[in-house]
């Protein structure tokens, strides 16, 4: 499969911007593959003793680990198709497609002012795997402390000692050092690996690391302050998503309907989730659930789906005229890790990767031979998580992501994170043809919360997002000291030897301020913001006696039976570090939770 489309994309790349342009339309239309996974048309029987929504990091392992046992019948209803191929190849855009639920935020007064509509956008993966075909497979697992403070908060269960043998359960490692051995697992589904080719900017940012004194450190190990290279959800080269990695076991017991939506879970008068209705080519149909029901849709779908049961806060649903099931704090907490991205640096040598791998038709034949080269490696090329003067606890609240280029080598120009042609055409097209290289800063520990609501009765809607982003002071001010930060490492000596100096055409909306001054910074940051697409919270976790609390530490939804969340909603406080390495282990989790439950 590589070899065929690396050899694809090395012929259309001799003409990089007519083959971009192709690839683009290959992703949007057509060429898909379920990688050897086994689909059904539609459910094969009306009954099932488990149905699980959503075939995301949260659903996916749970499908694999409830068949494990014989005596049980799943099914796994997906709104989305089959995965794409292009996405499979870590350095090709994926967002933006027909792949990508595409939802935006609300426009709001303090955040995404520069971009188009002041909008941020809020990408979502639709296929089989979710998001994880679409994200930056960047492997990053919680601080030991974010789980402390969720068990301390009633959630029996979740203290960092007892999640992590989730985690070691859900991995399989293959990791260059360094690397803390006795955190990883090496048995597990999720491939998590180096990528096989690193790029030279990748080392230069290491060093620089290095000279500011810090560690070169296994962010998933012992210690997560320091510099690190990515681990990355990656095999072979190739993307190794929640699909390709759970649901290719082709048990006659497990089966998996693509392009059925659900629109609701059917709910009885005892209160008692008995089934759920999905929608497929127009028509609606029921499936029952002899067992349980679990959401996996997602932080921005989950709530949707629960509002729509009737699950929800009373207020809400009464004004859409939807029936109160239970009266419920859904859709609230919701949190992300803010960032931004107008911070370009430029160097005098081309040799961070972008340039290479789109102007160089060697490096998609290496690729498509050997599977290395630039194309194995996706844009994020390296972090750091430290902890700025506003940190409260010994937990890391800034984290910075290296990226091997600027939006100047984006064929896309920026468009994928709704910049706008004229910002574009100001700050990035002066630096076309020239070499540059990027940080993202992102708040860790972001207190700003945002809301998701119905904006009607109809699943088709997209749901109303308000992240709320950058209201909390705090959160920009951290975003302030992660700008200071990058630009100490640009002045490293290392980065140095390479003239690197801060990109200083002002950003639009900022003209007047003094550049570089804190002013300016702050309002750079609230024209072009971003997230990290980790999005969180909507469905939490917490016991009987929390009011906010949607599900209880056995993730069952608090007042309804048979109805579990299993996916990034049900997290209580948003963690340190990327979101899918820990969906995995809420998964392997929460599926192992299921099991206890129905055996006594
Ligand atoms: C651009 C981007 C980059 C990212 N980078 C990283 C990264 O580098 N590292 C990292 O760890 N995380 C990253 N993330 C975040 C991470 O991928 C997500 O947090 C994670 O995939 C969420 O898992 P989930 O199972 O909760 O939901 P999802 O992965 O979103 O899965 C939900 C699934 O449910 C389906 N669904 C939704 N509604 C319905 C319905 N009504 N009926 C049936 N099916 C439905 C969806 O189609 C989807 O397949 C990134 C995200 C984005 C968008
Ligand atoms: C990765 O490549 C090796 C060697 O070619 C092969 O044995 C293995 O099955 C591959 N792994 C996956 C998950 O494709
Ligand atoms: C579903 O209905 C819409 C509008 O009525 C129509 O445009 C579309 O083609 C239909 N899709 C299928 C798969 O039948
Ligand atoms: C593939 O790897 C082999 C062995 O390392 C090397 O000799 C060869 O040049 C590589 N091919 C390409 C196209 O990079
Ligand atoms: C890049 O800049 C550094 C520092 O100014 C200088 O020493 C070096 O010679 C320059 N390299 C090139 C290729 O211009």
């Amino acid at each position: 499969m590589r070899v065929i489309f690396g050899m694809l994309i090395s012929l259309l790349l001799t003409h990089s911007s007519v083959g971009i342009h192709i690839l683009r339309l290959l992703t949007e239309y057509g060429l898909t593959t379920t990688y050897g996974i086994r689909t059904e048309q539609l459910p094969r029987f009306n009954e099932y003793d488990f149905i699980i929504v959503g075939a995301g990091p949260g659903g996916s392992p749970v499908a694999n680990r409830l068949s494990e046992n014989k005596n049980w019948r799943i099914l796994l209803l997906e709104a989305g198709g089959p995965e794409g191929i292009l996405q499979q190849i870590p350095m090709l855009p994926t967002i933006n497609t027909k792949y990508d639920w595409q939802y935006k935020y609300e426009p709001r007064k303090k955040a995404c002012l520069g971009l188009r509509d002041r909008r941020c956008l809020c990408p979502k993966g639709k296929s089989l795997g979710g998001t994880s075909t679409i994200n930056g497979m960047v492997y990053s697992r919680g601080h030991k402390l974010d789980f402390d403070i969720w068990a301390e908060q009633g959630n029996y269960g979740w203290s960092y000692d007892e999640v992590l043998p989730y985690f070691k359960k859900s991995e399989r490692a293959n990791l260059r050092e360094p690397v803390d051995k006795s955190y990883h697992g090496k048995n597990g589904y999720v491939h998590v690996q180096n990528t096989p080719w690193r790029s030279p900017m990748t080392d230069l940012f290491l060093e620089a690391g290095k000279e500011l004194g810090y560690d070169i450190v296994d962010y998933n190990g012992r210690q997560q302050i320091g510099f690190s290279d990515n681990q990355l959800t990656m095999v072979n080269g190739t993307r190794c998503s929640a699909s390709k990695a759970y649901l290719r076991i082709r048990r006659s017991n497990l089966d998996i309907v693509t392009e059925a939506t659900v629109s609701r879970v059917l709910i009885d008068d005892n209160n008692h989730a008995y089934g759920v209705e999905f929608i497929k080519n127009n028509k609606t149909y029921r499936v029952n659930a002899g067992k349980e029901v679990i959401l996996s849709a997602g932080t921005i779908n989950t709530p949707q789906l629960l509002m729509l049961s009737g699950i929800g806060p009373k207020d809400h649903l009464d004004e859409l005229g939807i029936k109160v099931v239970k009266d419920a704090r859904v859709g609230y907490n919701l949190c992300d890790h803010v960032a931004f991205i107008g911070l370009t640096f430029l160097v005098n040598q081309s040799f961070t990767f972008l340039q290479q791998a789109i102007s160089t038709p060697g490096a998609a034949l290496q690729y498509a031979i050997n599977g290395t080269g630039p194309f194995s490696t996706p844009f994020p090329g390296g972090l750091a998580f430290t902890r700025t003067k506003f940190a409260t606890d010994a937990r890391p609240d800034l984290e910075i992501v290296l990226q091997a280029g600027s939006f100047n080598v984006d064929p896309r120009k920026g468009r994928a994170r709704g910049i706008t042609e004229e910002v574009y055409d100001t700050v990035w097209k002066p630096l076309e043809g020239q070499t540059t290289w990027g940080i993202w800063p992102s708040t860790q520990l972001a207190r700003s919360k945002g809301r998701v609501t119905l904006r009607s009765t109809n699943i088709k809607d997209h749901p109303i997002i308000d992240a709320n982003l950058l209201d909390d002071p705090n959160d920009l001010e951290v975003l302030v000291e992660g700008v200071k930060f990058a630009i100490e490492i640009s002045k490293s000596k290392t980065l140095q030897r390479y003239g690197s100096r801060l990109h200083d055409i002002k950003i639009p909306g900022c003209e007047t301020l003094e550049f570089n001054s804190d002013d300016y910074w702050r309002c750079a940051i609230r024209q072009l913001t971003t997230t990290f697409n980790h999005e969180m919270g909507t469905a939490k976790m917490g016991p009987a006696t929390d009011p906010t609390a949607v599900v209880d530490p056995e993730l069952r939804v608090h007042g309804v039976g048979g109805l579990r969340v299993i996916d990034a909603s049900i997290m209580p406080e948003v963690p340190v570090g990327h979101l899918a390495a820990t969906i995995y282990m809420i998964a392997e989790k929460g599926a192992d939770m299921i099991k206890q439950s129905w055996q006594n």
